[in-house]
């Protein structure tokens, strides 16, 4: 872990280092479980990851010079609802805590799993949100990823699982199970 070196990255950095960002971006999804969501070209791009660093944080975990992890979490903005049940869930939330930040994005290369990375990530926003004196984090997730073992055993609990009906990949949808772990009382 060690030979690994994780930076904060923020619009300054996103933009001085679009290229390298874009491409680890794109190719760390693709190598990712986006079977699970179409065959295509993924569409999330630079705006989308700097509207996440504009009000919240991002990591990068370096093997020299290639980025072999990538996390983002807001701190302010809520994730658009894309259903009825999401406004509710997030409502409910709301009212149950004041200060909330969202664990928005997170993957680690295929060959640099188990090796406590995506964990690391994870401890990091959770201790960055603490120092922030957040009162919880919620976060949403593919009921077959497995990121679902990491975030139980950071303390996450899950409170639900519900459809969800896609922009993109337009009208796919998708069975997404949603987290919450609170930090203070
Ligand atoms: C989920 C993901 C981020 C985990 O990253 P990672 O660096 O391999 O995770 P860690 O090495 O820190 O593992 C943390 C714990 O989760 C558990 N875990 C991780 N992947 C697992 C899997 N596929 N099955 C069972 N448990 C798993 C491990 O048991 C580990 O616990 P341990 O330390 O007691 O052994 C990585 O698999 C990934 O990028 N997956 C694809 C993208 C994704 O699903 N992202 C999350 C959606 S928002």
């Amino acid at each position: 872990m060690e030979k690994f070196r994780t930076i904060n990255i923020d619009r300054k950095f996103i933009e001085s280092n679009r290229d390298i960002v874009f491409n680890a971006w794109t190719s760390l999804w693709r190598d990712s479980f986006w079977e699970f969501y179409c065959d295509g070209d993924i569409d999330y791009d630079i705006p989308y990851l700097l509207g996440i660093v504009d009000h919240g944080v991002g990591y990068a975990v370096f093997d020299e010079d290639e980025i072999v992890a990538l996390m983002f979490g807001s701190t302010e903005k809520f994730p658009k609802a894309l259903s009825q049940e999401e406004v509710n869930f997030f409502k409910v939330v709301r009212n149950s805590y004041k200060k909330i930040a969202f664990l928005q994005e997170l993957v680690v290369s295929p060959e640099y799993r188990g090796l406590g990375i995506g964990s690391m990530l994870c401890k990091r926003f959770i201790e960055y949100c603490s120092d922030k004196k957040f009162d919880a984090i919620i976060l949403y997730t593919h009921i077959d990823s497995p990121s679902i073992w990491l975030y139980k055993q950071l303390g996450f609990d899950m409170v639900d699982t519900f459809y969800v009906t896609l922009d993109y990949p337009e009208g796919k949808i998708e069975p997404r199970s949603y987290f919450v772990k609170k930090i203070r009382s």
